[in-house]
């Protein structure tokens, strides 16, 4: 019997209770705002319940009760409408009648499954059966109802469903605020590691003029950099960033300290190098180990000194400027191959800030998730606030080797093919690719449909890239290092890590051969 209306209690969950934005903290040191995660509003969304019944009657009771639960509740009269819905709409809960004239609500359940891993089922039959209700457990189904429904029992599944998923949504909106808590300027991080790193941080800048920071691609070397700067008494003063393994050999010198005009051929104008530009600010030596030898004794006089001098000119000029070089190579391997100048590193290595990869401090992938997410799901416009219990297993369980930048890709591209409120580890297989992997990619190249190889890993990319400029090139390292936009070391360097120096050999070695 359908339950009177006034009969029924009041909902379990009062939509009125729905937390408001949540309030928004300045990072203390830098004033910056965090990644935002206001749009984790755990109840703004009425979770979506799927019923499936080609009984019109079963339809209307269930809808009326789950309303009143706190669902939003679509109703379908067979296997296949109910299928075209979820592919349109993905449902927190399905449903299912388990004898309809045109599916079985057995073969139902595995296609719903299938299709939205994260939507939880209930079986619902006028003929219970043993042997059904195991068969429907082990499929997944959450419960198995009798009907005529027992209102007290229907009611008490709804609600204990609906509040699991508030809670999910819970976690992850709660999770995102004590990440904000646990920002420094811009960097999230609860691990005991990274909150050592921002101690560090805090301590050194007010005092340190050179700091090393080392860590692997996408740990969040420039995040530090930046984050030394804002912490220390040069905010508000320039930070000027050069990335070494972009500039040219010879081109070094005149960059980081400027020269006169006439100097060299093409010097047609006197212009400041990029010290002179950081003045009283910080300068940002990316990828260090990419600087050519003779570059690397000019930095270290102007690191000893606190003086440069522009090329052609033999006026040295006064500079205050605090350098943070950063680094993915161990400099002290660099050092013992001859690479990288001993003095040098012993200058820069003074503090060294080691950013620990992502895989060494698990805790923090919630924390970054849930950020990384809300500002999806605010830019995006999507209801997104969770994950499903799968999806946060295979996030914590991958082995993020391009780090922080890799964890965000994955993060984005899962909310970009999300359709429902949850991320599940549908969404989350297309996002890491085939290998289990996504290419640790700039994040101006997030567009799926802009990156070649949407899927490969960053190294594959590069290394791919290499070859065919070299063979555009015939060849020639002195072109393609000029077509990549590197210096002819750098590019060596890379064939050496892809095992390329056979394919394209040296000049010399080509013309002996
Ligand atoms: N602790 C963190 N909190 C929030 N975002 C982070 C954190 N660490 C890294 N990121 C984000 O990850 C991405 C990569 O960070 P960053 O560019 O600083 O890494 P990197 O170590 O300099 O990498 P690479 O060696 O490849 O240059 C950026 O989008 C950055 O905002
Ligand atoms: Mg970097």
């Amino acid at each position: 019997m359908e339950p009177r209306a006034d009969a029924m209690q009041s909902p379990a969950i009062d939509e009125s209770e729905a937390t408001d934005e949540l309030s928004i903290v300045r990072c203390p040191y830098c004033g910056m705002l965090p990644l935002p995660i206001s749009a984790l509003k755990s109840t703004a969304v009425r979770p979506l319940l799927l019923v499936v019944d080609d009984e019109a009657p079963v339809l209307k009771v269930v809808e009326r009760l789950a309303s009143k639960v706190g669902f939003e509740v679509v109703g379908c009269g067979s296997g296949t409408e109910a299928m075209r819905s979820l592919h349109a709409r993905p449902a927190d809960l399905a449903m299912v009648d388990l004898r309809m004239p045109d599916v079985n609500g057995l073969d139902l359940l595995r296609q719903i499954r299938a299709a939205v891993p994260g939507c939880e089922v209930i079986l619902m039959t006028a003929f219970a059966a043993v042997d059904s209700a195991v068969e429907a457990i082990k499929l997944g189904a959450r419960e198995y109802l009798t009907k005529p429904f027992d209102f007290d029992r229907l009611r008490q599944v709804l609600t204990d469903i609906r509040l699991e998923l508030e809670r999910r949504a819970q976690v992850v909106a709660l999770e995102g605020e004590v990440a904000k808590q646990l920002e420094f300027c811009g960097m999230l991080g609860r691990s005991p590691a990274m909150q050592d790193v921002f101690s560090l941080i805090q301590r050194l800048a007010p005092h340190a003029k050179v700091v090393l920071i080392a860590g692997e691609t996408g740990t969040g070397k420039e995040l530090a950099a930046r984050a030394f700067h804002q912490a220390g008494p040069r905010r508000g003063k320039p930070f000027v960033t050069i990335n070494c393994s972009a500039v040219v050999d010879t081109l070094f010198e005149s960059e980081l300290f400027g020269h006169v005009r006439g100097a060299f051929t093409g010097a047609v104008e006197s212009k400041a190098g990029l010290f002179e530009a950081a003045q009283g600010g910080t300068l940002f030596l990316d990828e260090i180990g990419e600087l050519p030898l003779g570059v690397q004794a000019k930095l270290l006089r102007a690191l000893e000194n606190g003086e440069v001098q522009r090329v052609g000119s033999l006026q040295p000029k006064r500079v205050d400027v605090a350098v943070v070089a950063a680094t993915n190579r161990d400099l002290r391997t660099e050092v013992a191959a001859g690479r990288f100048r001993g003095d040098l590193f012993y200058r820069l290595n003074v503090v060294e800030v080691v950013l620990p990869p992502l895989r060494e401090r698990r805790e923090d992938i919630p924390y970054l998730t849930a950020a990384i997410m809300g500002e999806c799901a605010r830019r995006m416009g999507k209801p997104l606030h969770g994950l499903t219990p799968a999806a946060e297993r295979q996030l914590h369980g991958a082995q993020w080797e391009g780090n922080v930048r890799e964890l965000k890709n994955v993060i984005e591209r899962a909310c970009m093919l999300a359709d429902g409120n949850l991320l599940s580890e549908r969404e989350l297989a297309g996002a890491f690719g085939p290998a289990g992997h996504v290419s640790p990619a700039r994040p101006s190249d997030l567009s799926v449909a802009r990156v070649p190889h949407a899927t490969a890993p960053l190294e594959e990319i590069e290394r791919d890239h290499i070859l065919d400029v070299l063979r555009q090139v015939k060849g020639n390292r002195m072109a393609a290092a000029r077509v990549l936009g590197i210096s002819r070391r750098a590019l060596y360097r890379r064939l050496e890590r892809h095992g390329l120096t056979e394919v394209a050999p040296p000049a010399a070695a080509r013309r002996t051969s």
